[in-house]
């Protein structure tokens, strides 16, 4: 078993580290945050996360995995020192790589013993090789220290399981000596180890992530042609679905990708292209579809509402997907902002992210609008006049059709995630809305109530 210093506890960083310490190895993880070291050592995790907390805990009192502040006593005896931390999008879309930097030069003033550098992180090609000179330069004792490329995989909400039972394990190294220290590293997690330069390794990222935000791009595009020319998503994606070489994953149309990686990857890699001189077409394609798609809903109810003004407007789910409190580049975040602009009243729902959202739109009046966070779903549906469904959390998808038409005072639903059928809504009263199909009839309580005493709107709902 060896021994592992893990830099960061962020999703990458945390998560590598309790499973490196769940399969046996030796692990201290190092933060620059006391506070959050602090929590961690009483087995609270900084992050929320499926079986994360459990496993912190039970290797915690095993003492397989210590946190601490101190890189120095963390890294100088280390076999190996994974890197986890972030490497945050630049205005230009390139990416931020002064932690990673820091990182290495703190490596180069502790280590005391030969050391596999092993960065986790997410960096453009290349970077690797500038880290191990960079490290090299700065190197106090007289050890060897080689850099090798381990790029993450996970998803967050399954951040656990996608580390311990991973379809896939990529390392990049450029020696026999360092293959062979991340290939025993990763024996005991008995999984396909797929062994290639370091410049590959760090390709394999973007190009795996790349592919995944083009495949819901290139469905958001077929969705949206789907709407004009009455075909339906699901049931194209479904047909689709049955080839082997296209495969059932990843094909849901909605309101766009979110998250910390796919926004960030394709951006960097089309920059990375930029800058040998490359224009990437493709992926270049996926970043434009996916602006227009994470608003397309909202603009949608617009043209059906004219004005959401004094408009109780519900709002279920504002985290970029479910099982996770995380914000980044949810569309909640930019479809919030144009609902309050208008003058909504909004009543939002969300198990996980209202807290983190509430950082960034707190309660109350806001603009035109208001904002007001509700821990239950009823309350946001009571006497709503439009439902928004951003994110497809299971509480969320527990609600049934007859819900919306019972509680709301106008049912009207614009589903960003596909999560009813078109039919049963309607067959509910609800009038429907959801992405890449038609819209469902304008139901008995719209008619009765009068969207139209609302919003001056009249034209007919297409069928
Ligand atoms: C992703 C990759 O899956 C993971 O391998 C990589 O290491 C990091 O980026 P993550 O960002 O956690 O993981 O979430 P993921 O489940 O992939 O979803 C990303 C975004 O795409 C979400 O906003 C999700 O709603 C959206 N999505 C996903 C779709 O719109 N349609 C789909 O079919 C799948």
């Amino acid at each position: 078993m060896y021994k592992i210093a893990v830099a960061g506890t962020g999703y990458v960083g945390l998560v590598a580290g309790v499973c490196f310490a769940e399969v046996g190895h030796q692990v201290t993880c190092v933060d620059i945050d006391e506070k959050k070291v602090n929590k961690m050592k009483s087995g609270v995790s900084p992050i929320y996360e499926h079986r994360l907390e459990e496993l912190m805990q039970k290797n915690y009192a095993a003492r397989r995995i210590e946190y601490t502040t101190d890189y120095k006593s963390a890294y100088e005896d280390a076999d190996a020192i994974f890197i986890g931390v972030g490497t945050p999008e630049q205005t230009d879309g390139s990416a931020n790589l002064s932690y990673i930097a820091t990182v290495a030069r703190q490596i180069a003033e502790s280590i005391k013993k030969d050391c596999l550098v092993v960065v986790k992180s997410t960096v453009p090609v290349g970077t690797n090789d500038k880290v191990e000179q960079f490290i090299n330069d700065f190197l106090i004792h007289d050890v060897k220290v080689e850099v090798a490329s381990n790029p993450e995989f996970l998803a967050q909400g399954s951040a656990v399981i996608d580390t311990l039972y991973a379809e896939r394990i990529i390392i990049g190294t450029e020696s026999k000596w360092a293959e062979e220290i991340l290939m025993k590293i990763y024996h005991p997690f008995k999984l396909p180890i797929v062994s290639v330069n370091r410049r590959s390794a760090e390709m394999i990222k973007y190009a795996s992530n790349d592919f995944l935000a083009l495949k819901i791009s290139y469905m958001n595009d077929i969705a949206n042609l789907c709407e004009l020319v009455g075909a339906d998503i699901q049931d194209v994606a479904k047909g689709m679905s049955f080839d082997d070489r296209i495969g059932s994953k990843f094909l849901n149309a909605g309101i766009g990708f979110g998250g910390s990686c796919f926004p960030k990857d394709t951006k960097a890699l089309d920059y990375i292209a930029r800058q040998n001189g490359y224009e990437l077409k493709t992926v270049k394609a996926a970043i434009n579809v996916n602006k227009e798609q994470k608003t397309m809903l909202v603009k949608k109810a617009r043209k059906r509402l004219i004005t959401f003004n004094g408009l109780k407007v519900a709002v279920l789910g504002l985290t970029f997907k479910p099982g996770t409190d995380d914000l980044r580049e949810a569309a909640s975040l930019e479809n919030i902002p144009l609902l309050l602009e208008q003058g909504a009243d909004i009543y939002a729902y969300d198990p996980a992210g209202a807290g983190n959202f509430a950082k960034i739109h707190p309660e109350g009046k806001n603009g035109k609008g208001s904002i007001t966070y509700v821990s239950n779903i009823k309350h946001a549906l009571e006497g709503a006049n439009v439902c928004f469904i951003f994110t497809e959390w299971g509480e969320v998808k527990a609600v049934t059709p007859e819900t919306y038409e019972k509680l709301m005072r106008t049912p009207l639903v614009f589903d960003g995630r596909n999560i009813y059928g078109v039919e049963e809504m309607s067959r509910a009263g609800v009038e429907y809305h959801s992405i890449g199909r038609k819209a469902s009839a304008r139901s008995r309580k719209t008619v009765r109530e009068g969207i139209g005493q609302i919003a001056s709107n009249k034209q007919p709902i297409r069928q």
